[in-house]
């Protein structure tokens, strides 16, 4: 058995690279596998400078690019577009591309593709090679199980076959009697208010199950009911937790702002609010305003990610990022991108106002801090029902326009609760023992990736 060679292959959005990329890291540097990363042409250049700036990239571990199709003049934010060329354009040159990389490694060819959701395509284009597959799944188990478990809900009559709605008769979605019942708007496909999607996903699910295994940063504690439902996943988490002290790899597409962790030294101990809404949401005008009014309100300093495009909208000098001009902002710090998972460990941090994307719940839970959970879309509004009626470790507001009071007034509530507070040490101590259970099982891929 030789050294595995994985060719990684992500939906090219940061939600997908980021994860996949970090996961890749992992695969390199702790276990010696040998990884060729495939990135769209529109990420390359900044991908491949800060690789090799950081030692990312090295002998293990190749970067190389397709373009995804997508017109210069076209909005990229339109992913139905996005998912659809990136198919049409990578599918015919995928094969040659594998070709190559194998012609330069010839006594270290390619085993395995591992690839994100919308590019189920290339398990099969690896598969007419001779080649084994492997999804990575960025987002949480009990999404995926939701996603394979479409065509039941359809036949039972539960959801309709073209739109994913709920039919008159069923209130409650209830996928296995050991994971939570879920209101109909909770499912990942619903809130995309797009038909486009859900059918998209119906068949991207059955292309997916070309993989052999279904690999998800979770737990069998965490999310024991999902990984009851579709057999394939394997719960690998929790992933990267141990990269709390080293370079982060999701730094390599956006930089992280240091300076708010000198910052952080300065604050109490379990004293600041840290907000941050991952890499895709976009905040309207209008909320965005209210949540800097609510952060001014707190008698607390706060950690603000701004992300550039977070809400969605330019000024007339060209930037991004409408404070109103009642914003004062003196308690708190505002960066464009945070070293996330050092600021969750870091004692000065009190609680995490989060849009709850799988990634931030995972990272969370591991650091033991109560949420304050304010899903936007997709699997967040699923993941906010694990953090907040399953585990317990944090509250959330409801959907529609939250006024800066509410804000203020949940935070307090958050902090003052000693129960979620407990519950949040003693999960952190679980998922720790979990990383275990993790290890057995990625070894345990590896090891078939090798055969
Ligand atoms: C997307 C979807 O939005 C989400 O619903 C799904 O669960 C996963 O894919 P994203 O919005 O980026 O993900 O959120 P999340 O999954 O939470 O990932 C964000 C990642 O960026 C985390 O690893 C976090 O540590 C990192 N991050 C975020 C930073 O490193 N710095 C920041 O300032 C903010």
């Amino acid at each position: 058995m030789g050294i595995p060679h994985f060719l990684a292959i992500p939906y090219p959005i940061l939600g997908h690279m980021n994860p996949l990329l970090q996961f890749c890291h992992v695969l390199a540097k702790n276990h010696g596998c040998k990884i060729t990363f495939l990135s769209s042409d529109e990420h390359f250049k900044k991908l491949k400078k800060a690789a090799s700036s950081s030692g990312m990239e090295s002998e293990m571990m190749r970067l190389v690019s397709l373009p995804d199709g997508v017109d210069p003049n076209d909005d990229r934010s339109d992913q139905g577009k996005v998912i659809l060329t990136t198919r049409t354009t990578m599918v015919d040159m995928l094969p040659k591309l594998i070709e190559d990389v194998n012609g330069m490694d010839c006594d270290n060819k390619i085993t395995c593709v591992i690839v994100t959701k919308n590019m189920g395509w290339a398990l099969q284009v690896a598969l007419n090679l001779g080649i084994k597959g492997a999804l990575f799944w960025p987002a949480s188990a009990t999404a995926l199980a939701s996603f394979d478990s479409m065509q039941t809900l359809i036949h039972q009559g539960i959801i309709d076959s073209q739109n994913g709605l709920p039919t008159k008769e069923h209130k409650e979605i209830h996928l296995s009697s050991n994971l939570p019942k879920m209101d109909p708007s909770a499912m990942p496909w619903y809130c995309l208010d797009n038909t486009f999607f859900f059918l998209h996903m119906k068949q991207e699910i059955q292309t997916l199950n070309q993989a052999q295994w279904w690999l998800c940063n979770t737990t069998s504690h965490l999310e024991p009911g999902a990984l009851s439902i579709s057999p394939k996943v394997l719960p690998i988490g929790p992933l990267m937790a141990d990269q709390t002290t080293s370079s982060s790899s999701s730094s390599l597409i956006l930089k992280e702002d240091e300076t708010c962790l000198e910052w952080l030294d300065q604050q109490q101990p379990r004293s600041v609010v840290y907000v941050s809404f991952g890499s895709m949401v976009s905040i309207k005008p209008n909320q965005f305003k209210e949540l800097a009014l609510g952060l001014d309100l707190l008698n607390k300093p706060f950690l603000w990610v701004v992300r550039n495009g977070i809400n969605g909208c330019k000024n007339n000098n060209g930037n991004y990022g409408l404070y109103p001009d009642e914003f004062h902002g003196s308690k708190g710090k505002i960066v464009n991108w945070a070293p996330q998972k050092k600021v969750l460990n870091h004692p000065a941090i009190a609680c995490f106002v989060s849009h709850c994307g799988w990634n931030s719940t995972i990272e969370g839970v591991y650091s033991g801090v109560p949420f304050l959970c304010w899903p936007f879309v997709s699997d967040q509004l699923m993941n906010k029902i694990y953090i907040c009626d399953v585990w317990k470790v944090g509250i959330g507001f409801e959907k529609g326009l939250i006024l800066r009071e509410e804000i203020k007034k949940k935070v307090e509530m958050l902090l003052g609760d000693e129960g979620i507070n407990e519950r949040c040490l003693r999960l952190k101590e679980i998922v720790i023992k979990n990383k275990q259970e993790g290890q057995k099982n990625l070894n345990e891929f590896i090891n078939w990736a090798k055969e």
